[in-house]
């Protein structure tokens, strides 16, 4: 799975903005940002289909996430839900499909549809997303559990629990944690200490927050950036190694909490 991604959500939701999403995306892939993520709650399917375009007659090499929604995830639904994100983004098989978040169907009958798309080669791997500690515990002992190979979560300066925990649970089993809102929703609370590590690198703060969510190996970051300055501005931050006294300037600016937390979201 490559390591830097890009995101899609909010994308797909209004016509007049599409052009720029496709080429936003494109843009991305062209400067090797290989993985996209979407969900058919996006844009109420709008952004797999925006992802559809943007991959046209270029699909080889790119991983393609998307995810059901909880309240489809049935045994049945999930596999109705699947039919409809492939039509949608008009491939015939998702690199990575998830379960958005942890609902209400049992997630036996989830991880069994998960686990017959891989069969009928619809889907590559699967995963799950928003699980906390006891819920990815509870999925490592069911079947078909042990098959997962990501956790989507939230993940940044400001939302650091992960740390302590789920982060450390999951690299010891190679299951990828894929962060999402890497950038806060691009609201980082604007920061001296951040802003000092930013200029040491002629970088942004927001480059800066995207290369240390990466500097965990089996971390994945998925900035969303409709705006091409920031497509160019987030792939280049996959080059940017942080030093010792970066990462100490960022831990003082943005301290990792001193007890565990429950999984935030968003
Ligand atoms: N599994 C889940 O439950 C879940 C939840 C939330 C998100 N996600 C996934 O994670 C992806 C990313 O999260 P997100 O969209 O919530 O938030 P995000 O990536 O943290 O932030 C996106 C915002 O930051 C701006 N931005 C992007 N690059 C920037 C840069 N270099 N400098 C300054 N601002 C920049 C974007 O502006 P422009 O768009 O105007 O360029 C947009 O407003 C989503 O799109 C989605 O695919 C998953």
């Amino acid at each position: 799975m490559p390591n830097l991604g890009m995101g899609t959500w909010r994308m797909g939701e209004n016509d007049a903005a599409r052009r720029d999403e496709v080429a936003a995306l494109q843009l991305g892939i062209d400067l090797g940002m290989r993985l996209i993520d979407t969900a058919e709650m996006y844009g109420h399917g709008g952004a797999e289909e925006v992802v559809a375009e943007a991959i046209a007659g270029r699909r080889e090499g790119i991983f393609v996430v998307s995810k059901v929604l909880p309240q489809n995830a049935s045994y049945s639904g999930t596999l109705a839900a699947c039919e409809r994100s492939l039509k949608r983004l008009r491939i015939d098989r998702i690199d990575l499909y998830l379960l958005h978040w942890p609902g209400e169907h049992p997630l036996e009958e989830t991880l069994r549809a998960l686990a017959e798309l891989v069969e009928h080669g619809k889907i590559r791997h699967y995963g799950i997303s928003n699980f906390d500690l006891e819920e990815l515990e509870h999925a490592e002992g069911l079947k078909g559990g042990p098959r997962v190979i990501a956790n989507q979560v939230l993940y940044n300066l400001e939302r650091r629990g992960i740390e302590r925990k789920l982060i450390p649970w999951c690299a010891s089993r190679s299951i990828a944690v894929m962060a999402y809102s890497p950038l806060e929703q691009g609201r980082l609370r604007p920061d001296d200490g951040l802003r000092r590590v930013a200029a040491r690198h002629d970088a942004s703060p927001a480059q800066v927050a995207l290369a240390w969510t990466l500097r965990h190996e089996n971390v994945v970051s998925i900035p969303k950036a409709a705006r091409r300055a920031h497509v160019l501005a987030n792939a280049k931050a996959a080059d940017l190694v942080l030093t010792e006294e970066d990462l100490a300037d960022i831990d003082r600016a943005f301290p990792p909490p001193r007890r565990d937390v429950p999984l935030e979201t968003l």
